[in-house]
């Protein structure tokens, strides 16, 4: 009975060795599918269709410059090199900008005006390992960017602004204010101006060179990047590697 037992028993596995052969082709097979999809969504960027939703990498909250060495280094930049930057470092400049630093009140790196937070920050990127070219709205919520557009956009801005600066840099960003929303206009005008501070003292921080620009005309802007009809560009910031 013990010896029919072990004869059913190797019989058995002889049987299913092909099958076993078979699981494990298939299985190889899942692993290098998983592999060119994984490759191709790196080499292609992340983002899908324009109101995807792109989690940005966690920002650090230490470095190596001091406040002071920022200060003193703190220039206005035009010329970058043709290098991309890459998704830590537009991460870092935008948190500088409006990253929340306080997440139970909401409360952000830069001050606003009974906290009402008037400014949005749009990101151009055209060079940006990890990250397709197009326009995306910086949610300071859960620190992602939401896709806006598609493609170049940076040229079309380039042709309404006519400043070569914004044609050169690997992203540019550009800070709107919600006019409806600011009970004084003036607030939000001074709260850009404490953003863009912050994204050049990152900068420094980072090696990385920036100019606030506030040479053009708000109307035209507006109508080349569609903006909501509330929102008024206010400072437009081409950001490279110095
Ligand atoms: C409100 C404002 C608007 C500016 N607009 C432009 C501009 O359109 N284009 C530009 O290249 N620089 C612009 N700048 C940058 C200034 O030219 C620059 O800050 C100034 O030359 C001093 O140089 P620094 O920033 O290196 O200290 C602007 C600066 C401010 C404060």
């Amino acid at each position: 009975m013990v010896a029919k037992d072990r004869k059913s028993y190797y019989h058995v596995r002889v049987i299913s060795m092909p099958g076993r052969w078979k699981l494990r082709s298939v299985l190889y097979l899942i692993v290098i599918a998983c592999f060119l999809v994984l490759s191709l969504t790196s080499a292609y960027g992340q983002s899908g269709a324009p109101g995807a939703q792109i989690k940005l990498p966690g920002p650090k909250h230490d470095g190596t410059v001091s406040v002071e060495k920022a200060l003193k280094e703190r220039r206005s930049v035009r010329v970058y090199k043709d290098t991309p930057l890459s998704m830590g470092e537009v991460s870092q400049v935008l948190w500088a900008a409006q990253g929340i630093t306080e997440p139970s009140r909401g409360l952000r790196t830069a001050p606003s005006a009974r906290a009402q937070y008037y400014l949005t920050v749009y990101l151009l990127a055209d060079n940006v390992t990890g990250l397709r070219p197009g326009m995306y709205r910086y949610v300071p919520a859960g620190h992602t960017l939401s896709h806006v557009a598609e493609g170049d956009v940076k040229t079309a801005l380039y042709r309404t602004v006519g400043q070569s600066p914004i044609q050169k840099a690997p992203v540019v960003l550009v800070i709107a204010g919600a006019q409806d929303r600011a009970a004084n206009a003036n607030f939000m005008y001074v709260e850009a101006g404490h953003a863009a501070q912050n994204v050049y003292l990152q900068g420094v921080s980072l090696g990385l060179g920036s100019v606030v620009m506030g040479g053009f005309d708000p109307e035209a802007v507006s109508k080349t990047l569609k903006l909501p009809g509330n929102e008024k560009a206010l400072y437009i910031m081409p950001v490279g590697r110095k």
